[in-house]
């Protein structure tokens, strides 16, 4: 019985794909296992996005280099995979496969090259023009399902490796999307999450031609599912379309992200994002004028090379002028390829930390005073989990806030999966807790 071990970093795009890489081995009579140490093929399914996430694979590889020589199988997938391609070898001896997300419907042939006693297989091509897609797909979740609909990304972002890890868009015929995602509501599945690179741009390559604000719609009408997400959105292909839909019909959740990475134009125009601090004004007045009371959340880079001061405080009065409802931020990590590398006014390390701690305290309490208004209210949540430690269930609103809540009925049956009332009686700066009502 051949076993495999697969670990994943990065993005909701990588942790789909993960599973359906492990639904591929599971389907060619592989089992898995829950320790490297157990397997004979250890796959780690990678993230480029920051030079952090990168060295943390080869941090790995390292840490189990000797196993190798026991007979155990290195596989390097994802986003460093495909762009350190055979260099991979070299820094890691022990490698036997390297292969890139473009190139995963060939992943069972190169499993058969390996077995058949190959040495070294990569799976590097960038233009194959296929979404990966299997009937096998074996996801961890079981009420939450990804559901990919387009690859790739066609932007040129100055600071991003994706375009070069990911390759060229490619969307998913909307037939394929409906069959999936009918299929999961009729196993199960209560919410799903739309996934791709940059969702927004969406174009069904079949005859029917859907965008994707029609392709979420016709998501959200499906019987059985509670919940549709989506994620990521660019600002420059987001319209009030999506925001119209989510209004319609409350299955489509209050939960938008809108990655901004800076709340200057000028910045912006170097990042080469094809938007102004305005036009993303814009997008957020579509939202905020909803009947809905939909969240909102961000991406945001510090420490672009040439932010200056009167630069970084811009992107804090944009936080001030939004309110976002959590954000995501990060110090600018120079990466291969990627055209600010060239760029001059590369900012100082330790001035990117402060320029991250300053906006960091300043949404926490931006954060701290939203949630504080939501104590008393009661919110619907999909139950995720029980924390043993604090007696609490983990419950996720609507707006994709954890909410942690006590339950009174003791008769120890689970309520994973439920739907549940619950009263907010406490706020944190990153969660709340209440009691089901
Ligand atoms: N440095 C820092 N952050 C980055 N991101 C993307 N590329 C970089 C980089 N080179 C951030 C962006 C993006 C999120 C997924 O990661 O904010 O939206
Ligand atoms: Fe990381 Fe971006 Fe690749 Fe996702 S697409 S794994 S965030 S580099």
């Amino acid at each position: 019985m051949k076993t495999f071990y697969i670990e994943t970093f990065g993005c909701q795009m990588n942790v789909h794909d993960s599973e359906k890489v492990a639904g591929t081995l599971l389907a060619q009579g592989y089992t898995q296992v829950e320790e490297p140490e157990q397997a004979d093929l250890v796959l780690y399914n990678t993230c480029s996005i920051r030079d952090k996430a990168e060295q943390k694979v080869f941090s790995r590889l390292q840490q189990f280099k000797r196993e190798a020589g026991k007979g155990k199988v290195f596989a390097v997938l994802g986003c460093v995979a495909q762009q350190e391609g055979a260099r991979i070898f070299d820094k890691a001896p022990h490698v036997s496969l390297v292969c890139g997300s473009a190139s995963y419907t060939r992943l069972p042939a190169m499993l058969v090259q390996l077995e058949a006693g190959e040495r070294r297989v990569t799976g590097l091509d960038l233009d194959t023009g296929e979404t990966f897609e299997t009937p096998f797909t074996r996801r961890d979740n079981p009420h939450r399902a990804y559901v990919t609909i387009m690859e790739g990304c066609d932007k040129s972002c100055a600071y991003c490796v994706v375009p070069f890890t990911r390759g060229r868009e490619r969307g998913r015929t909307s037939q394929s999307v409906m069959d999936e995602a009918r299929r999961l509501a009729e196993t199960g599945y209560t919410e799903i999450q739309l996934l791709g690179q940059n969702v927004n741009s969406y174009r069904d390559p079949s005859p029917a031609g859907w965008d994707f604000a029609a392709l979420l719609a016709r998501v959200g009408e499906i019987p059985g599912l509670r919940r549709v997400r989506f994620t990521t959105s660019h600002p420059r292909d987001f319209v009030r379309q999506i925001v119209e839909s989510i209004d319609a019909n409350p299955v489509l959740a209050n939960q938008i992200h809108l990655p901004v990475q800076s709340g200057s134009s000028r910045v912006l125009e170097r990042m080469q994002r094809q938007y102004s601090r305005d036009e993303y004004l814009e997008r957020i007045g579509w939202i905020k004028a909803a009947r809905r009371d939909i969240a909102i959340s961000t991406d945001l880079i510090v420490g672009f090379p040439g932010e200056t001061e009167a630069d970084f405080e811009e992107t804090l009065s944009l936080l001030d002028r939004v309110q976002y409802d959590s954000i995501f931020s990060f110090k600018y990590s120079p990466r291969p390829n990627t055209a600010a590398l060239g760029l001059d006014g590369q900012v100082a390390e330790e001035e990117k930390g402060r320029r991250l701690t300053i906006v960091q305290e300043q949404q926490r309490a931006i954060q701290i005073r939203r949630h504080s208004e939501l104590v008393g209210r009661v919110e619907e949540v999909l139950v995720e989990g029980y924390n043993q430690a604090t007696g609490q269930w983990i419950g996720r609103t609507t707006q994709n806030r954890i909410l942690n809540f006590t339950h009174a009925s003791g008769n120890g049956h689970s309520l994973l999966g439920e739907y549940l009332p619950v009263r907010v009686t406490r706020a944190g700066p990153n969660s709340l807790a209440g009691e089901s009502v």
